[in-house]
Formats: structure tokens, sequence, C-alpha cells
């Protein structure tokens, strides 16, 4: 059942609609508009109203740009509905600004509510600038602010980008499975899937699919598997790890960008590809979301200066060093860590951190990493006595990690017995395959898409930076 003011809110729809046909424009048309028009129609969400003796101001947004659209009207067009929130229906004139702020502002002949908004109960307030944790609590709401706003077109941009770069390379787009029984990173941080009718039932039951199944932790083996046809491929999709999601950097669901490439025998091609897209992608974001991006430079993170440090990183090269001059590095620093650095131990985030700072505050590859750290599928280096294997994390200022990758083990002989001294040799019979079919060297990485959105725009918490801040607070959408 509708309530009397939603209703209402029907009633202006229709009667909008039956005004003779103006031509529709969105926000960011008409304030980029190089001429006058005389019947334009501007629908969107009024974001402040002041009414004053001879004339009404309305400020519009339609989500296509971070700029409202000044509206301007007689005093005579003010409704009790006409409120802070509510969507509105506008046609007028457009016309040049006096104003030297804004280019057109609309001269509006008829305005209709289309939605109200209680503003008494709608936690959004007028003109006020509510901090990333005040908006978090409203997930379905949050996207009506400017800072999310903001957020979300720069990251549609960078999603669009992401797949420009590689399309552009050359690079096949793959959609890898999200139900998958494989946990590529053998790192148990897998969430398991069943049927609700099954979990309900018997212990005892069998699998929905007979074996178990999980979300997907990366699509990197099923890349493998395209890449051994396509030769370089790329996929971007969502992510999943049963792992700590209350840090600021983690969550349960991320995307990750991911990309294989096959007749690779050298770890700084990969290399050269994560730089390239790291360095082509924020470029674009720069260029195309210049205001959007400003905001956060500006307002979220001013402290952090991360608009002179990015383009000081866009134009130098990335710096690399190896784990074990990593860890001496850490050994020799004054700082003392919860972590004692040591040989064959993870570099732990303040590990991460400090070395960044150590290097400059810019982006710092790590490689050859201890082989009994990293999943089975890096290729061994063949060296001694510290044994390591040819794998790559990509370290930025204030995130840690943000990129892990390596050479892939081509070789069937080292894969049959690392998979075998794991108990995994059944399991892994199709990936065994791959290495007996037109085997060549490879490799590939993953880029987490969220942490990337985090550096670029100086954002402290990982859940600042998605649609909906899922399992993070007591409203699940
Ligand atoms: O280093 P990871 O675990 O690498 C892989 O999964 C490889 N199989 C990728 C590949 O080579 N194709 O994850 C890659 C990146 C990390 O560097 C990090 O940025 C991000 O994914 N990531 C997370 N982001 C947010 N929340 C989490 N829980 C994350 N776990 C990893
Ligand atoms: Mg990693």
């Amino acid at each position: 059942m509708l309530g009397a003011r939603a209703q209402g809110g029907w009633r202006a729809l229709r009667r909008c609609a039956s005004l003779p046909r103006a031509v529709r424009l969105r926000v960011r048309e008409a304030l980029g508009a190089r001429e006058a028009a005389d019947a334009v129609r501007v629908q969107g969400w009024v974001r402040s109203v002041r009414s004053q003796k001879e004339v009404l101001f309305l400020h519009i947004n339609d989500g296509s740009s971070l700029e409202h659209l000044q509206v301007v009207a007689n005093p005579s067009l003010e409704n009790r509905d006409l409120t802070f929130g509510s969507a509105v229906e506008v046609q007028g004139k457009l016309v040049k600004s006096p104003h030297r702020k804004q280019n057109m502002e609309l001269q509006a002949e008829t305005i209709c509510v289309v939605g109200p908004c209680d503003i008494w109960s709608f936690p959004l307030k007028m003109k006020e600038r509510h901090p990333l944790e005040y908006v978090r609590q409203f997930p379905h709401l949050r996207c009506r602010n400017n800072t999310l706003g903001s957020l979300l077109r720069i990251r549609s941009e960078a999603t669009a980008a992401i797949h420009s770069f590689f399309q552009d390379n050359g690079y096949v787009h793959i959609h890898t499975p999200i139900i998958t029984s494989n946990d590529c990173e053998g790192a148990g941080e897998l969430f398991q899937i069943e049927a609700s009718s099954e979990v309900r039932e018997s212990a005892e039951k069998t699998h929905f699919f007979n074996v178990p199944a999980f979300l997907t932790v990366s699509g990197q083996l099923h890349l493998e598997v395209m890449a051994g046809a396509f030769t370089h491929v790329f996929t971007f999709g969502p992510t999943f790890r049963a792992e700590n999601s209350q840090s600021r950097r983690h969550l349960a669901e991320f995307y990750m960008v991911e990309a294989e490439l096959s007749f690779t025998e050298s770890l700084q091609d990969i290399m050269q590809v994560m730089e390239d897209l790291f360095k082509t992608v924020t470029s674009t974001v720069l260029s195309r979301c210049p205001h959007d991006v400003e905001l956060f430079h500006k307002y979220v993170a001013p402290a952090q200066k991360t608009k002179d440090r990015l383009e000081q990183i866009l134009k130098n090269k990335f710096v690399t060093i190896s784990y074990s001059e990593a860890v001496e590095i850490l050994k020799q620093a004054s700082q003392t860590f919860t972590f004692k650095p040591e040989w064959g131990c993870d570099l732990q985030t303040e590990h991460e951190k400090y070395l960044v700072k150590h290097c400059g505050e810019i982006p710092v590859f790590v490689i050859n990493y201890p082989y009994d750290l990293k999943p089975f599928y890096m290729r061994d280096n063949e060296d001694g006595p510290q044994h390591t294997v040819a794998a790559v994390d990509l370290l930025v200022p204030g995130i840690g990690e943000l990129c892990g990758g390596s050479l892939r083990e081509e070789r069937l002989p080292f894969l049959e017995s690392r998979l075998q001294r794991l108990g995994l040799t059944d399991a892994y019979q199709w990936y065994l395959d791959l290495r007996k079919f037109g085997s060549v060297p490879h490799g590939g990485f993953g880029m987490g898409f969220e942490r990337y959105l985090q550096y670029i725009l100086g954002v402290d918490n990982i859940k600042d930076v998605i649609p909906f801040p899922r399992f993070s607070h007591s409203c699940l959408l």
C-alpha cells in the first residue's frame, strides 16, 4: 500500500509526463551546454533549496557529475514537498549563468516533485559534509552523498579503463567461474557453498555438486587454461576470501584484476605489465574524472598530498628489490617491529610499509620469495641454500601489497613432485594436463581493485571504496 505522500509523487510524475515534450538533458549535459536552449527537461534529486523573496534557488543532481545544476525559479513554484532529497523534474530554459563558477543554469517554468523526501527522517542533511564513518551506516542511501557519488563514478571509469587497457593490448577477456572446486592459493581461506536445504539436512548428505565447492579466491588457474589457447588473457571479477575483513585493507568479497601471459620467460615482463596497467589506468582516471578525484585529494586525504605523489609516481619507474634484500633492509632498520624480520618468514604489513618508506614512498616490487612461503604453482628458481620461487609482490605506500604475481611452474616433473608432496595430485590432474599438452613458459598477476582505489584516492578504510559495505554492519543488503 503506498503512503499518501508517495501517491502524491506518482500523481506528480503523471502530471510531468503529460507536459509538452522538451529535450531531456542529464545534469552533466546541461552544465556543459555551449548554447542556451528554450525547452529542456532535467530530472534529479534536490541537493539544496534556498527560498528568497524574489527568487527560489534549487541545486539538483542526477549522479552524472559532482557539480549540481542550479535552477532559478519564481517563488510561486515552491511547494511543501520541494525539499532536500526529493526527486524532481524541472522544465524551462537553459541559459548562460551570470555566476562565474558555473556555465549554465536552468530557469524553471515548471517544477514537479516526482518523489517527496521526509527530511526529518532522511539521514543525510543539506550542505553537510558527512564523515565516511557516518554514511557507512546507511549502505542503501550513501550513494546520494557527494563523496560516495564521486567514488562510484571513479570506480566505474577505472573499471572501463582496465578493460580498455587489456583490450587495446590484445588480451582476451575471460569470465572465470565464481563457483569452483579449487583453492588456487592453497591458503584455506575458502567459503564453501551448499544448497541451503542440504545444510539443514543431515551432514552425511552428498554435496550439491558431488564434490566440495567454493566461492573462487582467484581466477588464475582458469586463466592459465585459457592462456594455453589465447596467449594473453585477463579477467576482472569478484573474488572471495574467508579472512579477517575487519582490517582496513581486507574484504570478504573484493574485485580482482588478473592477467596471464604465455611465452613469457622473465618476471620483468610481468612486472612491466603491472606497471603499465597501473600508470595507464591512473592517468585515464585522473583525466576523465578530475573533479571527483580532486574531492578526495582535497577533502578526504588532504594531508597525504596524494595528487602530487601520484603525479611523481606516474613519471618515474617503479623500484625493484629482492626478498633477501628486503629482509636485510628490515634487519638493519632502527624501528622495532612486532614481527621480527627473518629470512623465510612472510613480510607483514608493518614490514611492507617500512620497505616502501625506505625506498622513498613509491611503489616497490619485491621479487624472489622463499619457496616454502608461496603456493604450489610458482616457478622454482632452483637456487640455494636459500631456495626461492619467481614470485613478485607490488607494494605501495599506505596500503602494502597491491599486486601479487609469479612465473608459473611450466615443467611437468617439478609440478608433479610439488603436488605429490602436498597430496594434491588427484585434485590437480587437469592442471598437470596443461603441462603435458603444449606447455609454455608463462606467468601472470592479480591486482586488488579496492586496494588500487584506496591507494590512488588516499582512502583509509577499504569499506569506503565499495558500492555496498556488506557484512560489516547490521544492515546486510
Ligand atoms: O596475492 P593474491 O592472493 O594473489 C592471487 O590470488 C593470485 N592467484 C593472483 C594471480 O596471480 N592471478 O591476491 C592478489 C591481490 C593482492 O595483492 C591484494 O591486492 C588483493 O588481491 N587481495 C585483497 N583485497 C581485498 N581484500 C582481501 N581479502 C584481499 N586478498 C587479496
Ligand atoms: Mg599475495
